[in-house]
């Protein structure tokens, strides 16, 4: 098992990628922390994991709060001691056009998206360097921190953001034993995309930008996550790691 022995923390992990990560991860011998901030659903995926003999515990608790934060973290070392991995996986997204794009929505965005990232990753990487076995930390991105879509722009600005955010992390943590990628990926089936798939006029044609033909499912990001929490990427960090069915490379 490619993670045996590990502790992982995953926020936003009850749900859609999330929720698939947190599959794998305990799949292949991880202990599993999934922070979220409704505690029923965290409680659900904790028995749907948890009853095949996994380890995995819930943690009510919100990303964009510091408080909330320092809590999931000592819960975490409470019961299992040390953090080997971290997915800063929670996020939104409810699009609207440049023009009418609220201050509000703005700052929601920015708060959940970016600064929970950077709390969490801050916070987990002092474990990380302190217990000094290393660690390593996936930030989710999407392909929208690399390139535009349209009425996105405060969800492309949080992903560009944790692009950066990312390689920065790198750089400062590497001698340190602690290595920090992006996963970026392309259009994955869950509630988050649920509208454009149940939308079929819309769909069709938004298909055909996929050169591969097909959406991606929450297994394809979880396998791409169990890649970049192991060994299996010892020698990689600070890079954005695309998985989209060919989605970026099209320009028509
Ligand atoms: N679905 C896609 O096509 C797609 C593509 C690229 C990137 N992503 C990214 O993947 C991640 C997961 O998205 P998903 O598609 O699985 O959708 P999702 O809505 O199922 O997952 C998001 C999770 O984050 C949690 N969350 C939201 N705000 C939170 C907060 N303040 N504190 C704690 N938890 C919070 C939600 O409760 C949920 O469990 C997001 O960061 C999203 O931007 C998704």
């Amino acid at each position: 098992m490619r993670l045996d022995g590990k502790v992982a923390l995953i926020t936003g992990g009850s749900t859609g990628i999330g929720e698939a990560v947190t599959e794998r991860f305990v799949r292949e011998g991880a202990r599993v922390a999934i922070i979220g901030r409704d505690r029923a659903r965290l409680e659900r995926t904790v028995e749907n994991i948890g009853s095949g003999g996994g380890k995995v515990i819930g943690i009510v608790g919100d990303v964009q709060y510091a408080k909330d934060v320092q809590r999931m973290v000592e819960d975490t070392l409470n019961l299992w001691k040390q953090i080997d991995v971290l997915v800063n996986n929670a996020g939104i997204c409810s699009p609207a056009p440049f023009l009418e794009l609220s201050e509000d929505e703005w700052d929601r965005h920015m708060a959940i998206n970016l600064k929970g990232s950077f709390l969490v990753g801050q916070q987990v990487a002092r474990v990380m360097v302190k217990q000094d076995t290393g660690g390593s930390i996936i930030n989710m991105s999407s392909v929208n921190g690399l390139a535009a879509e349209a009425d996105q722009a405060h969800y492309n600005a949080t992903k560009g953001g944790i692009n950066l955010l990312s390689m920065s992390m790198a750089l400062e943590l590497a001698p340190l034993g602690v290595r920090v990628n992006a996963l970026c990926p392309g259009f994955i089936e869950t509630r988050l995309t649920k509208p454009l798939i149940d939308n079929p006029a819309a769909f069709g044609p938004y298909l055909q930008t996929i050169p591969m033909g097909r959406v991606g499912t929450p297994a394809d990001i979880a396998s791409a996550a169990l890649f970049l929490a192991s060994n299996d990427s010892a020698y990689m960090t600070g890079h954005c790691m695309v998985v989209d069915g060919g989605q970026l490379i099209k320009l028509s």
